[in-house]
């Protein structure tokens, strides 16, 4: 059994004792939880991969106290890179950029580039700092379900894989960090997150972001943008689309005189005289960044309440709207009208 203990400042040196061993711990940041291994120590990244039964060509991220720290990391830093750092570290932002050539091979895949991100949540400061080595942590799920928002999340899906979970509550933002490749110009998202698009083109101008509908036979830019990713257990069916209301309705009646058991993640505004339509409902909440706090939550709560079909209706892709849209898509396995 793996110990869940809270984060207090004896528990985190315990944690920070582990890293340096080799061991690995899950951990909050402001995003997910995430998975974490001395970044240096090669054993130590091969276990994360098999903690989590995921795919050594899918590279981690390398989590730092500071952008002063990247030096042990990277070979250059753009100035493009230089703006997003200043701007958004501490937060929910991952840059690529080129890798100094001693780091282990499988934390970049054997790539030329290695992802980075300063963590803004004081339990994963307070970690790094301690530890005294950058940290790679992927999400602290099993590969290609939904990222852990809670202690409770990771443990569900490693107990007894890691060393340690250090419980510091729910995380804030509830999606992963948005990942930027700044080696193009402009610069392109290859995952949107917490920090939006707006926010990186008020700082560089002009981003791109990857178009939500991908061609899979044309190859992935990021080796983790597989389709299907960040998934509940169950079914999940999206309602988009100027007609997105009524389809849902439609198919939330359809599916009672069915008999199947809907679990519906619930926008507000779609709640009234409907509150008793599905077996289970996860109502959420009424704007863009109480429904990402939300989203992943919800599909596991769901989950548990062991419904036939999940149904949720899209978002506008504007804003934080961009990353839960595409997560959304991620997580579908039948898309209706979008
Ligand atoms: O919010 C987050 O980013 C969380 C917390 C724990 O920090 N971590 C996280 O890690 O989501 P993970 O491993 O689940 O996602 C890493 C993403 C993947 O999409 C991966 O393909 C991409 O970063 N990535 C990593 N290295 C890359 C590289 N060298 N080039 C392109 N994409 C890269
Ligand atoms: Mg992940």
């Amino acid at each position: 059994m793996t110990p869940i203990l809270p984060a207090t400042p004896k528990n985190i040196a315990h944690a920070a004792r582990i890293l340096q061993q080799g061991g690995l711990v899950a951990f909050p940041t402001e995003t997910v939880y995430g998975l974490g291994a001395n970044a240096l120590n090669a054993d130590a990244l091969a276990r994360i991969f098999t903690a989590k039964e995921r795919p050594t060509q899918d590279p981690l991220i390398v989590h730092l106290t500071d952008k002063e720290e990247l030096p042990r990391i990277v070979s250059a830093v753009s100035p493009a890179a230089q703006t997003l750092a200043e701007a958004f570290w501490p937060g929910p932002l991952t840059l690529i950029l080129p890798r100094l050539p001693h780091l282990p091979a499988l934390l970049s895949a054997g790539l030329p580039t290695v992802a980075v991100r300063v963590p803004n949540h004081p339990v994963a400061q307070a970690l790094l700092q301690q530890a005294g080595v950058p940290i790679a942590a992927p999400s602290a799920n099993r590969f290609g379900h939904t990222s852990p928002t809670t202690a409770a999340h990771v443990w569900q899906d490693l107990n007894g894989r890691v060393d340690l979970i250090l419980d510091g509550g729910e995380t804030q933002v509830g999606l992963e960090s948005t990942v930027v490749d700044v080696s193009t110009s402009p610069a392109r998202i290859l995952r949107p997150g917490g920090v939006t698009r707006e926010m990186l083109e008020s700082v560089l101008g002009q981003v791109t972001a990857l178009g939500q509908k991908r061609n899979p036979e044309a190859g992935l830019p990021s080796p983790g943008l597989l389709e299907k990713h960040y998934a509940p257990r169950a079914e999940m069916v999206l309602f988009g689309g100027e007609n997105a209301q009524e389809t849902l309705f439609a198919a939330l009646t359809e599916a009672r005189a069915q008999g199947r058991r809907v679990g519906w993640l619930a926008a507000q505004e779609d709640l009234p005289g409907w509150e008793d339509a599905a077996a289970a409902l996860y109502p959420l909440g009424a704007d863009l960044p109480s429904v990402a706090h939300q989203i992943y939550a919800g599909m596991r709560w769901l989950d548990e309440q062991g419904v036939d079909v999940i149904f949720c209706r899209d978002v506008e892709a504007v804003g934080l709207g961009l990353a839960i849209a595409d997560r959304l898509r991620r997580a579908a396995t039948r898309r209706v009208g979008c």
